[in-house]
C-alpha cells in the first residue's frame, strides 16, 4: 500500500466520527454542514434555489449572466478554470460561454458530492469549446491537483459561487480563501460570490419557506444518518429552526428536539440524549457587507479588482486578484 492509499480515511468512519463528536460534546450539539449534501439533499438544495423566498441563486445567476463579458476581461489568456462546488454547474455556463469566445477552455468542478459532478458534467456537457474534467475530492485538495496540471504562463481562474464562503465559522472563511491563495501564483483570479446583508425577516423567510423544502433539506441530515450510520432518529420528533444571530451576522439553521430524547447511532457506537427544546447547530449562512468582502480579501492575500452587485437581491460577484 502506498503513502496516499494509507492516509485515505473512510468516509463512513469519518461521517460516523464527525457525527459522533458533535453530538456528544456537551454545550450546543451540531453537524457539519457538508454532510447536508447526500444525493437526497443535493436534490433538495437544488428545489431550494429555485423557492420564490430564496433569491441567492437567481441574483448569482443574474450577475454572471449580465457581466459573464466584463468578468472575464479581467481574466489573462491563456486560462484554466476550476470551481469549487460547481453545484449543478447552471450559473458557470456564463463565464464559460465567456471565455469561449477567445479560446477553448478546460475546466475542472472540484467537488466532494458526486451527485452534483455528474449533473455539472450533464448541464454542462453540450458546450462544444469546454472539456469537462470532475475532480472528486474536498475543496483544497482537489484544487492542488488542478493547478499541478496547468502549464507554466497558464493563468487559473478560481470560482466559488453561491455564497458557500458564508458557510464557513467565522475566521475560517479567511483561513480557506488563504488556503486557495496559496495554491496559486500571483496574478492568479478568484470570483466569489457572497450574499449581503438584508432585513431579517427577507433573510428569514429564506430559510424558513412557507413550503418545508428548507425544513426537509434539513431534517434530511437526521435521515442521513439513520441511512448511513444505523440511526435511530425519529425524524417526526425535531423540527427545523432558522434564526439570525446579531452578533455574527448570520442565519443559523437548527433541528430542535420536541420533547426528551435518546438516540442511538449504531455505527457510531454510541447514544446522544437530548432534552425537550434542545437543538442541533446543523449550519451557518453569514451574510457579508461590501466592505467586509474587501477587507476578506485584503486578510487572505487577494485584491478586490472589481464588484457587481444585484439590484433585486443584494448578492455580490466580487473578482480577486492573488497578489
Ligand atoms: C450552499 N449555501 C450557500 C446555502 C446557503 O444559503 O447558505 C445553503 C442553504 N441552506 C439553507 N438554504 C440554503
Amino acid at each position: 500500500m502506498d503513502t496516499a492509499a494509507k492516509m485515505t480515511i473512510d468516509p463512513v468512519a469519518q461521517f460516523a466520527s464527525d457525527v459522533r463528536a458533535g453530538l456528544c460534546k456537551t454545550g450546543q450539539k451540531e453537524l457539519p454542514s457538508k454532510y447536508l449534501y447526500d444525493p437526497l439533499g443535493f436534490t433538495l438544495f437544488e428545489a431550494i434555489s429555485q423557492l420564490p423566498e430564496y433569491g441567492l441563486t437567481r441574483a448569482d445567476e443574474r450577475l454572471l449572466r449580465r457581466h459573464s463579458m466584463e468578468i472575464v476581461r479581467h481574466v489573462p489568456s491563456p486560462a484554466l478554470v476550476s470551481e469549487l462546488g460547481s453545484g449543478s454547474g447552471r450559473k458557470t455556463r456564463w463565464i464559460l460561454r465567456a471565455l469561449c469566445e477567445r479560446e477553448p477552455v478546460s475546466y475542472y468542478p472540484i467537488e466532494i458530492s458526486r451527485t452534483a459532478l455528474a449533473s455539472c458534467e450533464s448541464e454542462l456537457g453540450d458546450i462544444d469549446c469546454v472539456s469537462i474534467v470532475g475532480i472528486e475530492r474536498e475543496y483544497l485538495d482537489g484544487l492542488r491537483e488542478v493547478a499541478a496540471l496547468r502549464a507554466d504562463g497558464v493563468h487559473l481562474l478560481v470560482l466559488f459561487l453561491g455564497s458557500t464562503i458564508g458557510n464557513f465559522d467565522s475566521g475560517a472563511d479567511a483561513r480557506f480563501l488563504s488556503g486557495v491563495r496559496s495554491v496559486l501564483a500571483r496574478g492568479d483570479s478568484l470570483l466569489l460570490g457572497a450574499d449581503l446583508l438584508k432585513p431579517i425577516e427577507r433573510m428569514i423567510e429564506a430559510y424558513d419557506d412557507p413550503l418545508g423544502v428548507t425544513a426537509a433539506f434539513n431534517l434530511n441530515l437526521l435521515g442521513r444518518i439513520n441511512r448511513e450510520l444505523d440511526g435511530d432518529f425519529d425524524l417526526r420528533q425535531f423540527e427545523h429552526v432558522a434564526r439570525f444571530n446579531e452578533a455574527t451576522r448570520s442565519i443559523e439553521m437548527h433541528l430542535r428536539s420536541k420533547r426528551r430524547q435518546v438516540v442511538n447511532v449504531g455505527r457510531g457506537g454510541f447514544a446522544a440524549t437530548f432534552a425537550a427544546g434542545e437543538t442541533i447547530w446543523t449550519e451557518s449562512s453569514h451574510k457579508y457587507t461590501r466592505r467586509e468582502i474587501v477587507e476578506l480579501a485584503a486578510s487572505s492575500g487577494f485584491r478586490q479588482e472589481a464588484q457587481w452587485v444585484d439590484d433585486e437581491w443584494p448578492f455580490a460577484e466580487s473578482l480577486l486578484l492573488a497578489v
